[in-house]
């Protein structure tokens, strides 16, 4: 939604647009054949590692970000969770040495009650010395760029405030900020003032990340805060691919992906989860139903795709939901207002 107080300016400096991390959708696969069918995504971070304690997680964790899976795709920043800084070096040097990473993220906003229990992801910000004595021990030895993702707070928008001075003490390249409490999850707004003070108090490049769903807000955006060192976009970008060329572009015609370019998009990321998941149809149709999650916003016909239970039933669910999408019909996709 666009920022009412803020007027569009003529020369809009646009930075690097990231793909956000999305667990379970923003997969290898997905970013490959993603790239493949659309620009104006500069590169990915991918979703979140869990550290282990006392050890380097298991290899299969690093699966998703391994080169061979992620070669002809978009250039990866991993990620990484966790809350001890010894852990976090060795799985972080581990990823820098052996799999040729040169940046690492550390997420402190993950809001999830399972993640934030145990101390981990936006569950820290509440902790300004846990987060201390995790950079503390992170930084020393750290062979790899350090960034950080993170919300505003757990509990509290300004618990922040308890951490910009530890924040700006060390050698940090990145700060993205997601403008919500850790208890909020995805309710309410993304806050862009609370964002804009605490970018005010930062000393690093900031990005901004937080419900960007169309090409005039992604400008704002920008427009606003002409030094952001780069512009993350998740679901927005999920639900319309075609948003971050319509945010370079900025011209409304290039708004919305047309349907046909997203059933091409489709047909891809379904031969390809077909070809690379074992176990039949479930772990596929479950993979491209956490895509059609997204597309229920701007797509009719979605409720039968996402019951489907077998792939042949799937596949007529999809021919009817993409169906007005047929390549040249030029048919385009259209968000439900609300
Ligand atoms: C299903 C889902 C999974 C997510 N997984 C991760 C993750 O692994 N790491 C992370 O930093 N953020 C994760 N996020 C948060 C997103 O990266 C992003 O910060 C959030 O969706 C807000 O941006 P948006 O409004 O552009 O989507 C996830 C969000 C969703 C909805």
């Amino acid at each position: 939604m666009s920022d009412p107080t803020h007027c569009p300016s003529p020369v809009t400096r646009v930075p690097p647009i990231v793909l956000a991390p999305l667990q379970g959708v923003t997969t290898a696969l997905f970013r490959r054949v993603f790239q493949r069918h659309f620009s104006g995504v500069d590169r990915a971070m991918a979703p979140f590692i869990p550290t282990t304690t006392g050890r380097l997680p298991p290899l299969k964790y690093f699966r998703d970000v391994l080169p061979e899976n992620n070669r002809d795709s978009l250039p990866l920043i991993p990620q990484l969770i966790g809350k001890d800084g010894h852990d976090f070096r060795e799985a972080a040097n581990f990823i820098h040495d052996e799999l040729g990473y040169p940046e690492i993220n550390w997420n402190i906003g993950c809001p999830s009650p399972t993640v934030t229990a145990r101390g981990r992801g936006a569950g820290l910000l509440r902790n300004p010395e846990g987060i201390e004595s995790f950079l503390e021990a992170a930084c020393a030895g750290l062979r790899c760029r350090l960034s950080v993702k993170m919300r505003l707070g757990m509990e509290r928008d300004d618990d922040y405030l308890a951490l910009i001075d530890l924040l700006n003490r060390y050698p940090i390249v990145e700060i993205t900020i997601h403008p919500r409490t850790g208890r909020q999850q995805y309710e309410g707004r993304a806050d862009r003032e609370r964002f804009a003070d605490l970018k005010s108090r930062l000393r690093h490049p900031v990005a901004y990340n937080g419900d960007i769903v169309d090409a005039a807000d992604g400008r704002a955006i920008c427009d606003r805060f002409p030094d952001l060192s780069s512009l993350m976009i998740g679901r927005g970008a999920i639900t319309n691919p075609g948003l971050p060329a319509a945010i370079r572009v900025g011209t409304p015609e290039a708004e919305a992906c047309g349907v046909p370019a997203l059933a091409r998009f489709h047909d891809d990321l379904y031969d390809a989860y077909r070809g690379a998941l074992e176990g039949g149809a479930g772990p596929v149709l479950a993979k491209m139903k956490e895509v059609w999650n997204y597309w229920a916003a701007v797509l009719p016909e979605v409720r039968r795709v996402l019951k489907s239970r077998t792939l042949p039933e799937y596949e007529e669910n999809v021919a009817r939901a993409l169906g007005g999408g047929t390549p040249g019909t030029g048919a385009r996709m259209t968000r439900r207002v609300g």
